[in-house]
This record gives C-alpha cells, sequence and structure tokens, in this order.
C-alpha cells in the first residue's frame, strides 16, 4: 500500500497539474472569479479615471458587473489574443519586468468559459472587497514635490497638422531653492494631441547663467530635438509610463536648471480643430545625494533607413555597443514607428555566451513600453549589446495600423516615417568598501 503522504503528494502534484494547464474552473462567474482577475490585471486602466498612458485612456470600465456584461465577447477576443492586458515581449521573459502585464494561461481559459456560459453574474457575495486606486490627479509617479507647467497656454491653430515645437521654463528659487535628486518623473500631456513630450535639462553655467534659448531646429532638415537644450531626460508617448529610476538612483537637478519641453503635436488640420494646450512635467525629488549613477550607454541607432514598398519583414541592425565597465541594465526600450513589428536585444559576453535579453515579436507603436528590469541585470565589462528591428511594409499591415505601404520609408520624426531605437538606461556596478 502507498504511503498517505504519497497519495497526498500525488493528488497535489495533479491538481497543480490541471491549474497551470491553462484549465478554467468549471463554472466561473463574475463575483466568484473574474472580478477577481479583472482588479489584478485590468482595473489600474478600466475604471472611471483610468490611469493615461501617454494618451493611451481604456475607452470602457470594468469595475462592475453591468459595466464588464456588453463587453464579454470582445474581452474573451482580447484576451486569447493577448492583445489584452497589453504587453508585447517574449513569454520567455514572464517574471522578469517589474511592469509586466500578463495574464496566466489558467486566468484566459476562466475568462473565456465564463464568456462561453453566456458571462454569468454569480453571487455577490462571493465577490472581492473593491480595490483602492488612488488617482493624485493623473500623476503616475504619485503627488510630485515639483510641477513644472509650460509657460503659457499654447494655441494649436487650426492648420496644424504635425508641429514640433519646445517651450523652456529656467527655474527660480521659488520653484526649487536648493539642488536635488530626481527619482521619479513624468511629462504629462495638456492635451490629446501629443504625438511624443521629452524633457530635456540644461544646467547653468558656474555663475548660475544660462544661454539664449535656440528653439526647435530645422526638422526638414532632419534635426530631431531642441538645440543646446542640455541632456535628455525621457519623456511621454503613446503608451509609456512614468520614468522611476531604481531605490538609490537619482538624476542631478540643478538649481536655476533650464527644463525644456520638446513636444511634438499631431492632428487633423481644419476649420474648428484648433486645441489648447498647457503641459506639466512633475518631479519626486530627494534631497540628499544617491548612492548610484545612471551611466547609460546611449542609444543603439541606425539613421540609414530605407523600407522598401510592399516589404513584410524587412531587418534594420544589427547595430551594437560594448559596456566598458562591469554593469547593470535597468531598463530596456525598443522605438519604431507604425511599421515596426519586432525587436530584439541580445548580449553576447566576453566568455562567448550570447542571451536573447528582450525578444518583442509583437511590437506595437500604440504601446511605447518601456521594459524595466526587477532585478538589474549584471554584465561584465567587455559584453556587447544588440539591437535589431524587424518592419512590415505590407498592405495588410497599412490597412490596420493606417500607412502607405505603396512607398519606400526612410528615417523621420513622423508617424509615417520610421526610427530604429533601441535604448538602454544602466550603470557602473559600485564595488562595496573595501573589496577592491
Ligand atoms: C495598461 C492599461 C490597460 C490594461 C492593464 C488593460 N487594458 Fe484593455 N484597453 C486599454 C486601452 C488603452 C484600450 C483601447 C486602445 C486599444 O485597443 O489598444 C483597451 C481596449 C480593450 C478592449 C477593446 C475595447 C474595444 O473598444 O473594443 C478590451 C475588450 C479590453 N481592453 C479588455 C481588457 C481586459 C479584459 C484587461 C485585463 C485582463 C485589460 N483590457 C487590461 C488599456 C488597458
Amino acid at each position: 500500500m502507498k504511503h498517505p503522504i504519497s497519495i497526498i503528494v500525488a493528488i497535489f502534484v495533479a491538481v497543480s497539474a490541471y491549474a497551470n494547464n491553462g484549465e478554467a474552473s468549471a463554472k466561473p462567474t463574475f463575483y466568484k472569479e473574474v472580478a477577481r482577475i479583472f482588479q489584478k490585471n485590468c482595473q489600474e486602466c478600466h475604471r472611471p479615471a483610468g490611469t493615461n498612458y501617454g494618451g493611451m485612456v481604456a475607452p470602457m470600465s470594468l469595475v462592475d458587473y453591468d459595466e464588464a456584461r456588453p463587453w464579454a465577447k470582445s474581452i474573451a477576443k482580447q484576451v486569447q489574443a493577448k492583445k489584452m492586458p497589453p504587453w508585447h515581449a517574449s513569454e520567455v521573459h514572464n517574471g522578469q519586468f517589474k511592469n509586466e502585464r500578463v495574464l496566466a494561461p489558467e486566468e484566459i481559459a476562466t475568462i473565456a468559459r465564463w464568456v462561453e456560459l453566456g458571462a454569468p453574474k454569480g453571487n455577490p457575495a462571493d465577490a472581492p472587497a473593491p480595490k483602492e486606486f488612488q488617482n493624485h490627479g493623473g500623476w503616475m509617479i504619485g503627488e510630485p514635490d515639483l510641477v513644472v507647467p509650460m509657460p503659457a497656454p499654447y494655441v494649436v491653430s487650426d492648420d496644424v497638422d504635425d508641429l514640433y515645437t519646445a517651450f523652456h521654463v529656467d527655474l527660480t528659487p521659488e520653484l526649487l531653492a536648493e539642488d536635488a535628486w530626481i527619482t521619479s518623473f513624468q511629462c504629462k500631456p495638456g492635451s490629446k494631441i501629443i504625438h511624443h513630450f521629452n524633457c530635456h535639462l540644461l544646467y547653468p553655467d558656474a555663475e548660475g547663467k544660462l544661454p539664449e534659448f535656440e528653439g526647435f531646429p530645422d526638422t526638414e532638415k532632419g534635426e530631431i530635438a531642441p538645440q543646446g537644450a542640455g541632456q535628455y531626460l525621457g519623456g511621454v508617448s503613446s503608451g509609456t509610463d512614468a520614468n522611476m529610476y531604481p531605490e538609490g538612483f537619482g538624476y542631478l537637478l540643478k538649481k536655476g536648471t533650464r527644463v525644456t519641453f520638446d513636444i511634438h503635436y499631431h492632428k487633423e488640420p481644419g476649420p474648428g480643430t484648433a486645441v489648447t494646450d498647457l503641459s506639466e512635467m512633475g518631479f519626486k525629488l530627494s534631497r540628499t545625494k544617491p548612492a548610484r549613477e545612471i551611466t547609460s550607454p546611449g542609444p543603439l541607432m541606425n539613421f540609414a533607413i530605407n523600407i522598401p514598398a510592399g516589404d513584410k519583414h524587412f531587418q534594420i541592425g544589427p547595430v551594437s555597443q560594448v559596456f566598458r565597465k562591469d554593469s547593470e541594465i535597468i531598463s530596456l526600450m525598443p522605438h519604431m514607428h507604425l511599421r515596426g513589428t519586432e525587436a530584439k536585444f541580445e548580449l553576447f559576453y566576453p566568455d562567448g555566451r550570447h542571451e536573447v535579453v528582450l525578444h518583442v515579436p509583437r511590437y506595437d507603436f500604440a504601446w511605447q513600453t518601456v521594459y524595466y528590469y526587477k532585478e538589474m541585470k549584471p554584465v561584465p565589462a567587455g559584453t556587447r549589446i544588440q539591437y535589431t528591428a524587424w518592419y512590415d511594409n505590407s498592405a495588410e499591415m497599412a490597412v490596420e495600423r493606417k500607412f502607405d505601404s505603396t512607398v519606400n520609408v526612410t528615417f523621420g520624426e513622423k508617424s509615417t516615417d520610421e526610427m530604429m531605437m533601441g535604448f538602454v538606461q544602466s550603470a557602473d556596478v559600485v564595488k562595496a568598501a573595501g573589496t577592491d
């Protein structure tokens, strides 16, 4: 006879195998099973005043049964196709990134089964306690320590389709009395016509002086950022999170710094389409110097883009850089435009090992995701990081993403032009005192 414990173990193994097979509970209801899945994976966006990810705002709330019920079929379709929750990296990376949004196979199966059964409501007594969400006036970083609005509201006139412009604010002592360190920040669009909005910092010189503001360059010449605006800090475009540094990191914000709002407005032109914008930047600040500094190698990019008309799977790159010092990767971000469909970051270690650190096989321009590591990724000096990107300029994709597939596509700022950029945020490894 078998020992009772081994039977219990066998049952346990069988039950977990059942659960991990992506099997649904037999008769799921909204209140008993589904509401919990929505709370954990959907309601951050799908609720009244849900989080605004660079203009991506969920079209409906999935908090109450009556709100969710009409969407049942569409919900099943979206979760089975892995379009919702929005997350475009390969499953092989599950568990590695802090901002991951994925459903377990059994959660997808439960939702699908619930919809098959006609989306039953169930017993309200089974419902989980409602989840509380903080709104902070739309600041994902929480209540900022410093908010810098544009100097004045700006009218984007009727005739504008694409406009690249820049505004600046020189921080007065009233705004910032002493040097501080940015621990997180957010560019918060003040209108719905912002294609992207980046932040640059220019420190004053030893006498506390700043040069004349140079403004935006000639985009016709392919110049893509304001001139003389200093260092690029980060920003927002469709689908991006706020910029948050890991514990122990910060970016210096000197008193008297010039903050530049680098904005691309995009809308349909025509009578009555003018929009007034008043965008803001919010900063969380620390008064103490952080232990570590970000020393990223700079973006991996290629400007010599020429994607043939009609090409379904056009590769650009690889492009690569070498880490000169022992480093740790904080985050990775592929950036392409409408035709981008796939991206890959790979590491080639000095000992000959090779690793795909991020593969995004379902790249979607609408979701400009920064992939933040839960645990920073260690890379020894001499490691080469390589970035490759793929584009679909076919007639089928043109219908889905609305572009002209009969033209060759070159580098440019517009969504209908292309880019090939791989952003790597990293830091030098700091040796503990006395270990050198
Ligand atoms: C990070 C924010 C976010 C999360 C998390 C999220 N959604 Fe969405 N969802 C959106 C946005 C924004 C849209 C509209 C734009 C789009 O389709 O991409 C959308 C669209 C949808 C649609 C299509 C609506 C339509 O107009 O047809 C469905 C269905 C949906 N979401 C269901 C879900 C479910 C179910 C979950 C959780 C399992 C979820 N979403 C998680 C942001 C989110």
